[in-house]
């Protein structure tokens, strides 16, 4: 593509778009179920006539679905949803070789992310696809939100399905919302695998410490704390695990780990891993009776589970010892080292969940748009599962990738399931 046929666009530095194409498609190969998605798009172009407008981390697994969905027909846009994960090297490919309007550099300040989501509200979506709901949030704000052509919108995260639960009772949801991490090939993968393992990757990758023999503590024992707890012990952690609700802290006992308030662990963890979805986690008390060296992070959406403003607040002093790791010295002396301003250790410092799982979470932001287009008209505002065929169908075609072949049920057997009569 010549720079005359560039679409609109605002990323760091177009020189880089051939390291950006490598990396997509590295990361393509390993996404075997949306390039079956793919092509089939190509075959029957669903979004033919379709304006979609995606606010997700700009990686080389968001760049594969963005083709998948231009290869079905959409005329797509896409922003950053968080300001530190965009891998400019890829925003840059996405321009100048496939000719997608992208809007996002890693670090952009808060009124430059502001300036990209109202440039994804003009490109006037029929369909959106959110991570962590700031697109779909924005937007319900504007005056004519109650009359937009939204057909619908997508949502990745935990985190953005409790924010559109809260805006739908608020009667400000006005189409339907699919709710991507509740199926099933999306949460048990993504949010345990990738997450576990992606933010092990940006605590190594930002500090180079060692695991083994350390105190890890896992704020939050959702699907993402069951991931990271896992892989921590993985390397030789010890692992505590803080949680507010009694079945999860029962399971997570239960699977071996301690399990303690956070006012207790604070005093005996080296490594602090917060993935609630919550606000102020880790509070002024928490990080005064940290041990001196201790390394805290975050996973959750929002860089809001680390009171850094109390942390602040009580520091003599802050610097940057090394990129994204903040050293502050507390008045008693002790160290405490704040990976990537707390915003999401696993996008900011390493590069996010690994394409083989993004496989799963980007099959199913593909069908569940081609089912908002397919079924427009028919739903009602308000936040909706995907249908079960689709978690079946992408778990299937995900084993087959993988070239594992499983049982069916004999007749006899589907018979049994169905009957009543045969007792003891
Ligand atoms: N969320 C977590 N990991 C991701 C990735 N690699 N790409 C897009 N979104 C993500």
């Amino acid at each position: 593509m010549t720079s005359k046929t560039l679409p609109n666009h605002e990323v760091k530095d177009l020189k880089l778009a051939k390291t950006g194409l490598s990396r997509i498609k590295w990361a393509k190969q390993d996404m075997q179920v949306l390039n079956l998605i793919e092509g089939r798009f190509a075959k029957e172009l669903p979004f033919k006539g379709i304006r979609i407008s995606i606010c997700a981390h700009v990686t080389t697994e968001t760049a594969v679905l963005g083709l998948a969905l231009k290869a079905g027909g959409a005329d797509t846009l896409l922003i950053a949803s968080n300001p530190l994960s965009t891998q400019d090297d890829v925003a840059s490919a996405l321009v100048s070789e496939y000719g997608i309007p992208v809007y996002a550099i890693k670090g952009e300040d808060i009124p430059m992310y502001k300036s990209h989501i109202d440039i994804a509200l003009n490109h006037n979506p029929h369909l959106i696809i959110d991570d962590g709901c700031d697109l779909v949030a924005t937007l319900a704000n504007t005056t004519t939100a109650g009359t937009c052509k939204v057909i619908g919108s997508t949502e990745e995260t935990t985190t953005g399905i409790t924010r559109l639960k809260a805006m739908h009772q608020d009667g400000k949801l006005y189409f339907p919302a699919m709710a991507v991490n509740n199926a099933l090939t999306k949460h048990m993968f993504d949010n345990r695998y990738g997450t576990g393992q992606s933010t092990i990757d940006g605590v190594i990758r930002a500090t180079n410490r060692l695991i083994a023999g350390k105190t890890a503590v896992i704020v939050g024992y959702g699907w993402c704390g069951r991931g990271c707890a896992m892989r921590a012990r993985g390397l030789g952690a010890n692992v505590v695990v803080c949680e507010v609700d009694p079945i999860k802290a029962l399971e997570a006992f239960m699977e071996g780990f301690r399990v303690m308030p956070l006012d207790e662990a604070s005093k005996i963890g080296d490594l602090f891993i917060t993935v609630t979805g919550n606000k102020h986690v880790i509070d002024k008390n928490h990080f005064e009776s940290m041990k001196d060296g201790s390394i805290v992070c975050n996973s959750g959406h929002f860089d809001v589970e680390l009171n850094l403003v109390s942390l602040e607040n009580i520091a003599k002093s802050k610097c940057e010892v090394k990129p994204n790791v903040d050293e502050f010295t507390l008045s008693n002396g002790n160290k405490i080292y704040v990976l990537a301003q707390g915003r999401l250790v696993n996008l900011s410092c390493a590069e996010g969940h690994p394409a083989s799982v993004m496989d799963m979470s980007f099959a199913n932001q593909a069908l569940a748009l081609e089912y908002l287009v397919k079924n427009n008209g028919k739903l009602k505002p308000g936040v909706l599962n995907l249908p079960n065929q689709i978690d079946v169908e992408i778990a299937s075609l995900k084993l087959a990738s993988l070239g594992v072949s499983i049982d069916t049920l004999t007749p006899e057997m589907v018979d049994y399931m169905n009957s009543w009569t045969v007792g003891t």
